[in-house]
């Protein structure tokens, strides 16, 4: 009887640590769970996964994406093959935990099907999906289960998973200071580097090669190809934080902060599609309610420079970007 006792409070002792503000690194799943849960939830995580690896080609988003990318670009795979179990920055595991969640940039509180939906408008350069379609709900469905069994942790400063949350924070405050001291010197430095590390794979044009995408620029016809002016991956700090902790593929971690910048600042100078809040959006008899106190924003690269002080031409030594 006494041990019963003594099992139930350890139990509970257990609990409330989870419920506490850090998980503990052997709590912390670094892979989607095993198995698909059962019946129809089973069938819309498989969907959403499906969505995520294949969101410009998908028969139920392609109509929505407005460039080569997939989610899985940037949420990348982990060891287990399934898109955003990657333990660098922008992982989805521990996401769905973060939700309901303010943003800054909505200035409201977002759910998570609304957060998955802005990466639409800016990261895919293409129209935010209308919240409850199969596709939205998949997408979210399949994210959820990468959250199974750990603890809920509503984020009430920035919509992310609290794998991701802190490290934006201050990778994002770090390569913000790095790059307001920017000079054309440093661009020169950030193409040799691109040229030397990551050319191989996305090409010296930035239009990518086979499977690996595209980072600027437009094909033939004049579509766009990737992100546009509006996303994180575009802005010269988030870029840097993320590619420092992602990039070269398979080798997160190794570039220097320096380096990271330089890198970033020579391919966000390089011309991506202007972003332009209205132009993402569906026309509102369509959309239903657009969860957003913040209805106009607009970027351009010669803005994303402004924002830290950079004159892009000055930065590029050319006037080629307009
Ligand atoms: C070009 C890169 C890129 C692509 C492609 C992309 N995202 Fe993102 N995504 C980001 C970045 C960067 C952030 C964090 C931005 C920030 O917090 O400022 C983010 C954040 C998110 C978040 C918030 C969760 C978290 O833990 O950070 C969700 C959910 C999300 N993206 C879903 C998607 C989905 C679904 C797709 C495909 C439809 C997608 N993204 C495509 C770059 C991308
Ligand atoms: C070995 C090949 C390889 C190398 C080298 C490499 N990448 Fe990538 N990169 C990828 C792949 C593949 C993805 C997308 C992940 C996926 O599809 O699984 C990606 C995604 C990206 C993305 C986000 C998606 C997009 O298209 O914007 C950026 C930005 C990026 N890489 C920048 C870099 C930079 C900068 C370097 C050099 C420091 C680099 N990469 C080196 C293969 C590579």
């Amino acid at each position: 009887m006494k041990m019963k006792i003594l099992g139930l409070s350890l139990a509970a002792a257990t609990l409330v640590s989870l419920a506490g503000s850090t998980l503990g690194a052997s709590e912390v799943p670094t892979s989607a769970p095993k198995a698909y849960p059962a019946g129809e939830v089973g069938n819309m995580v498989k969907l959403g996964e499906d969505i995520l690896l294949h969101t410009d080609t998908h028969p139920l988003t392609k109509d929505l994406v407005g460039n080569k990318l997939q989610c899985i670009s940037c949420h990348l795979r982990g060891d287990d093959g399934k898109p955003g179990t990657g333990h660098g920055i922008g992982t989805f595991i521990g996401t769905a935990t973060a939700f309901p969640a303010y943003s800054k940039r909505e200035k409201t509180v977002q759910s998570l099907q609304d957060r998955i939906n802005n990466c639409f408008m800016r990261s895919m350069n293409g129209k935010r999906p209308i919240v409850d379609t199969k596709a939205s709900m998949a997408m979210a469905t399949y994210i959820t289960w990468l959250s199974t069994d750990m603890p809920m942790k509503m984020d009430t400063k920035r919509p992310c998973s609290p794998l991701n949350s802190n490290r934006w924070a201050k990778n994002a405050k770090k390569f913000a200071k790095i790059q307001r001291k920017a000079t054309h010197a440093n661009y020169v430095n950030g193409q040799k580097l691109f040229e030397a590390k990551c050319a191989m794979c996305h090409g010296a044009d930035g239009a990518g090669m086979g499977s690996f995408p595209p980072l600027w620029g437009q094909d033939k016809a004049g579509h766009w190809l990737a992100n546009n002016t509006g996303s994180g991956v575009s802005k010269l700090n988030k870029g840097a934080a993320w590619v420092q902790s992602n990039m070269p593929l398979g080798q997160g971690g190794t570039l220097k902060d320096q380096e990271a910048a330089d890198i970033m600042l020579y391919v966000d100078a390089q011309p991506r599609a202007d972003f332009d809040l209205q132009k993402g959006l569906l026309p509102a008899s369509k959309m239903g309610y657009y969860n957003s106190k913040v209805l106009h924003e607009k970027h351009s690269v010669r803005s994303n420079f402004k924002q830290f002080g950079l004159d892009v031409d000055a930065i590029r030594g050319d006037k080629k970007i307009k």
